[in-house]
């Protein structure tokens, strides 16, 4: 069984360069998932001097655990979306997100990107009474937005409705094949820098050009793109939005099993979404659902749900692939794209829910056409500097009391355990000597100590025991068992221990917080 996802399995790796000296851009971006790329590609077409820093390689930490969806509409979200703010605004996300499907798919034809892309129908359904009202509700806010949706009824025993809707002509792809086709073509040492394994820590925007720091060369840029799913630091825009993870699985099933498209649909109490993934004459079915927040449950537990539902569901000949992807919801429901503040050059890219592919492309075209002195026909749709308080009220109030409680929640709470009493293979919050521990003991019995305060702003992480990281409930930073981020706002490894003897296991006081105001990107 693959812990990497089926994208990863079917694309080659990159090896682009690590950056070791002082660079000057016009334009840097932080991430080289599929946001940053195409920021970089538009860029870098209008003239422009860019340079992409990608702390992993090309596309791996969420364009590859992405669902590999493309679609205008948005199954429950178009729901809320139209009770927010109506149908006119209903009708431009579908619009502004069509658009984006198609610059993916004419940047394949264009660039020979071979990525399995093909125009698929969506469905959204209910197996039982219980969810016939949202598909009801879904409809009636499709039509009124004029978007093409019909009704259907699917027949296939594992997915056969009470009720569905559907719409054609939407898309599915590997990202991860498209991201790192396209990271290849633009690459070139003059005017699009991409590096690998080079790690933004710093970034200051207090002066005339932004300054980016890394471990040992610093990067000079009249913009700054946060192309990394959620801004690194320190921004209100993490207050704003929640961290959520959800699973992906794939499987080899007989084929034809599964009805083209994707179909997204409720199945008593939860939802998921199916569709079927063919490449060098293996099928495969994938599975992708069960969204919960970052570390406020067993991950575990939700990849044995969507297994069991593929098993009851599909005649499976074997289990494959097992992942889990991030993402942020904002509180409106519209990502935040553009420019931090009206009059800065930082632009952010945030808040794009299940969407990222999509909302990713989106954002690219609006980031470039503004930084090229232009206004995207959805910039204000988006815009980053907008802050609606009515209609985010509540859910601010809700996620705020979340990590509140989180926070009290893990100070107050005495750890009985001791570093033995970790099991191989597991990890465990222990507190030594008023310290929060985070202590992973691998197959071989050695021990990795970190501090479990969170370096992005303190709150206690938490062991996610099907991906053996460590997330924090807050804002969703994730950290190997090493301590090193893997992804979310955190600059910051977590504060590491060295171990001495079983007296006296740790040689290092633990730093309780680093003061991220100070030195992180929120300057
Ligand atoms: Fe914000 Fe951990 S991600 S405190």
């Amino acid at each position: 069984m693959s812990t990497e996802s089926l994208w990863q399995s079917y694309a080659d790796t990159t090896s682009f360069p690590e950056l070791h000296h002082d660079i000057e851009v016009d334009v840097a971006v932080i991430g080289g998932g599929i946001t940053g790329i195409t920021n970089a590609q538009l860029l870098k077409e209008q003239g422009l001097k860019v340079a992409v820093l990608e702390s992993h390689r090309v596309g791996v930490s969420n364009t590859a655990h992405s669902t590999g969806n493309l679609y205008e509409v948005m199954g429950t979200e178009l729901i809320e979306l139209g009770k927010k703010h109506g149908t006119d605004v209903l009708r431009d996300v579908a619009l502004s997100r069509r658009d984006a499907v198609s610059f993916i798919e004419e940047n394949i034809r264009k660039h020979q990107i071979d990525c399995d892309f093909m125009r698929v129908p969506w469905h959204y359904y209910t197996t039982t009474e219980e969810h016939s009202e949202k598909i009801e509700k879904h409809l009636a806010y499709s039509r009124e937005a004029g978007l093409p949706i019909r009704e259907t009824q699917l027949e296939h025993p594992a997915l056969r409705s009470v009720r569905a809707v559907m719409m054609d002509n939407q898309a599915q792809f590997n990202p991860l094949r498209y991201v790192q086709a396209l990271a290849r073509i633009i690459h070139d040492e003059n005017q699009c820098l991409i590096y690998e394994n080079t790690n933004v820590l710093d970034v200051d925007h207090s002066g005339k050009s932004v300054v980016l720091r890394t471990e040992d060369a610093n990067i000079t840029a009249r913009f700054v793109i946060h192309a990394t799913h959620t801004p690194k630091g320190v921004m209100a825009y993490h207050t704003l939005m929640s961290p959520y993870r959800e699973y992906g699985i794939a499987a080899k099933i007989k084929d034809p099993q599964h009805p083209p498209g994707i179909h997204f649909g409720f199945h008593g109490e939860d939802h998921y979404s199916t569709r079927v993934y063919a490449r060098n004459g293996e099928t495969y079915l994938v599975v992708v659902g069960l969204p919960h927040k970052v570390g406020h449950d067993d991950t575990h537990h939700k990849m044995m749900l969507l297994e069991n539902f593929a098993a009851e569901k599909f005649e499976i000949i074997e289990f494959t692939h097992r992942w889990g992807g991030q993402h942020y919801r904002p509180a409106d429901e519209l990502p935040y794209i553009g420019r931090k503040g009206l009059s800065e050059n930082v632009f952010v890219a945030t808040g794009f829910s299940t969407h990222g592919l999509v909302y990713g492309t989106l954002a690219a075209q609006i980031i470039s056409e503004d930084i090229m002195g232009r206004e995207h026909k959805y910039a204000r749709l988006y815009s980053a500097a907008r802050f609606t308080p009515v209609k985010s009220a509540k859910k601010f109030l809700q996620e705020n009391v979340t990590v509140f409680t989180a926070m009290i929640g893990d100070y107050l709470r005495r750890n009985k355990d001791s570093l033995v009493a970790v099991a191989p293979g597991e990890g465990k919050i222990i507190e030594h000597e008023g310290h929060k521990l985070a202590v992973y003991k691998d197959e071989t019995e050695g021990l990795k100590v970190c501090s479990a305060v969170c370096t992005h702003f303190g709150c206690i992480v938490r062991w996610n025991n099907d991906e053996r990281s460590w997330d924090c409930p807050c804002h969703g930073s994730r950290f190997d068992t090493d301590g090193e981020v893997l992804e979310g706002p955190a600059l910051h490894a977590l504060a590491k221990a060295d171990l001495v003897d079983d007296d006296m296991p740790l040689r290092n006081p633990i730093p309780i917080i680093k003061d991220n105001l100070q030195t992180g990107l929120g300057r």
